[in-house]
């Protein structure tokens, strides 16, 4: 008869006590020419595996590495020493695939982050990144059920296009032309007429334009798909390819934005609370560790969840730009010049620095700040009545400054067709966007969450780079 093959966790969920049962994972430790360690990545812990070694060929116990994949079989008992409820008294091993023990990068031993990042197709068998990456598959789970349970609709905006969505330029080209001899016209430029798509086109940096069409006829939308950004920006929160959250809603404005925004994050945070302990045990504990090599006055009061749950159970300040100026200008940091960018009057665009400043210090708690100048914000949000602030609004986090943007957007052709010629836009690249406020134009808003910022604070990770499998920054698309 075929033994059943059960999962890890099962296992050590006490399924199937005192039966005959097959597990398969990769050994994490092997001691005493005794004891397995066995993961199969389905929990964050190990199953023990006792081995009979007096009749366990030797040969077979010198394959029994770490790294090396095997099936053993055996009876699920009550294990008897500390650690561990469960064990496996093992019949059969089946070495499935060996492993050089003196090749092999992932030692049961601490590894530093940046000495896994250069192993990124192997440091996945690690606890930590385990665990941050069971919590990402968990988070982008509940991203997908809070929408479905308040009636989104989910759609697929393209990855290629031949828009510049934020107006930053921080595109990456896509063509198929030859790079060394590409076909010129007769200004003597690139021809990109002659280019796979007919036009210059490139990697999205937002789904928003084309989610705002789809909200505007099924009311309420939201993406969450991959989005590229050529900016230069060799930071711990900053990747050239990742992930972004972007809900669409018709007939919203910019308090509903906020509202929801605030609904959302709360429920995805507490979705990872209730379904990711053990993870989150571990993630918590590894961030003990890393505090104590802090010095004191730098170490974070609150633990993970304990972080967690302060978001949850707080309500987020809500702050206009120009009165977040106000309290920056006059903060000690900016008085005794300790900013690398001093705020000196109403229109300087907030850097990562004060926006912690405001979250950390000031607020001590997640700040939504809005109504931002229209000089230093999007063409597509929308002007206020006193013509100088537009409808948009950040939402800053604790340990990572923004996590979100958003606004309510312009939906009056006219105000809108002013923009995009006072920003230098090409009209004739937007027309269909542009025709939104033509044909049945309502007042909408929407926001982007950057997903793996929202992963670094769910995990307690500190860099972006250890939050997504195959991190893409300057210099690096290695895997
Ligand atoms: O503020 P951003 O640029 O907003 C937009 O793209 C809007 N079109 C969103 C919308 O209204 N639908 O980006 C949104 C979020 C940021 O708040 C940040 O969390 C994340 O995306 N983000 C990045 N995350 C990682 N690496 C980068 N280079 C990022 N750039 C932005
Ligand atoms: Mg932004």
């Amino acid at each position: 008869m075929a033994l059943k093959v059960y999962s890890i966790k099962q296992l050590l969920d006490g399924e199937a006590l005192l039966q005959e049962v097959t597990a398969k994972g990769w050994i994490r430790t092997f001691r005493s020419n005794r004891f397995i360690a066995l993961n199969d990545g389905s929990t964050l812990h190990n199953i023990q595996c006792v081995v009979d070694f007096e009749n366990t060929p030797e040969d077979l116990l010198r394959r029994l590495t770490t790294g090396a994949a095997i099936s053993v079989s055996g009876t699920l008992v009550e294990s008897q020493g500390r650690g561990q409820k469960f064990e496996i008294q093992v019949k059969n091993i089946e070495i499935l695939g060996d492993s050089d023990p003196e090749s092999y990068p992932i030692q049961p031993k601490k590894h530093s982050l940046e000495f896994l990042r250069e192993k990124a197709h192997l440091r996945v068998r690690t606890n930590t990144f385990g665990a941050v990456m069971r919590v990402r598959s968990a988070l982008s789970f509940a991203i997908h059920q809070y929408f479905r349970q308040n009636g989104f609709y989910y759609v697929h905006t393209p990855v290629i296009t031949g828009s510049d969505a934020e107006g930053a330029g921080e595109m990456f080209r896509v063509s198929t032309l030859d790079a060394k001899n590409p076909p010129l016209n007769e200004e003597g430029e690139v021809n990109y007429k002659e280019d796979f798509f007919g036009k210059e086109t490139n990697l999205t940096v937002s789904g928003q334009l084309e989610a705002e069409t789809y909200a505007m006829a099924l009311g309420k939308v939201y993406t969450f798909g991959p989005t590229f950004r050529a900016e230069n920006s060799n930071t711990s929160r900053h990747l050239a390819e990742f992930w972004m959250i972007e809900p669409e809603v018709a007939f919203m404005d910019l308090d509903g934005n906020m509202d929801l925004a605030e609904d959302f994050i709360k429920y995805v945070l507490g979705y990872v609370l209730e379904n990711c302990e053990d993870d989150l045990k571990f993630l918590e504990d590894r961030l003990l560790q890393e505090e104590k090599s802090k010095p004191k006055d730098e170490r974070s009061e609150m633990t993970l969840t304990e972080k967690i749950r302060f978001v949850l159970d707080n309500n987020f300040k809500r702050v206009s730009y120009t009165e977040a100026i106000e309290i920056l200008k006059n903060s000690k940091p900016n008085k005794k010049k300790k900013f690398q960018y001093l705020i000196e009057e109403w229109g300087a665009d907030l850097q990562s620095e004060h926006e912690r400043f405001l979250v950390e210090k000031h607020f001590k708690a997640p700040v939504i700040l809005f109504d931002y100048p229209a000089k230093i914000k999007a063409f597509y949000m929308r002007l206020n009545e006193d013509g100088k602030t537009v409808r948009a609004m950040d939402i800053l986090f604790p340990g990572i400054g923004e996590i979100v943007g958003g606004s309510q957007r312009e939906e009056r052709l006219d105000v809108l067709m002013e923009k995009v010629k006072e920003m230098g836009i090409d009209e004739k690249e937007l027309w269909w966007y542009l025709d939104l406020r033509k044909y049945g134009t309502a007042v909408h808003s929407g926001f982007g969450l950057g997903f793996e910022r929202l992963v670094l604070f769910a995990t307690g990770m500190t860099n972006i780079r250890d939050v997504i499998p195959f991190p893409r920054t300057p210099q690096n698309a290695e895997f």
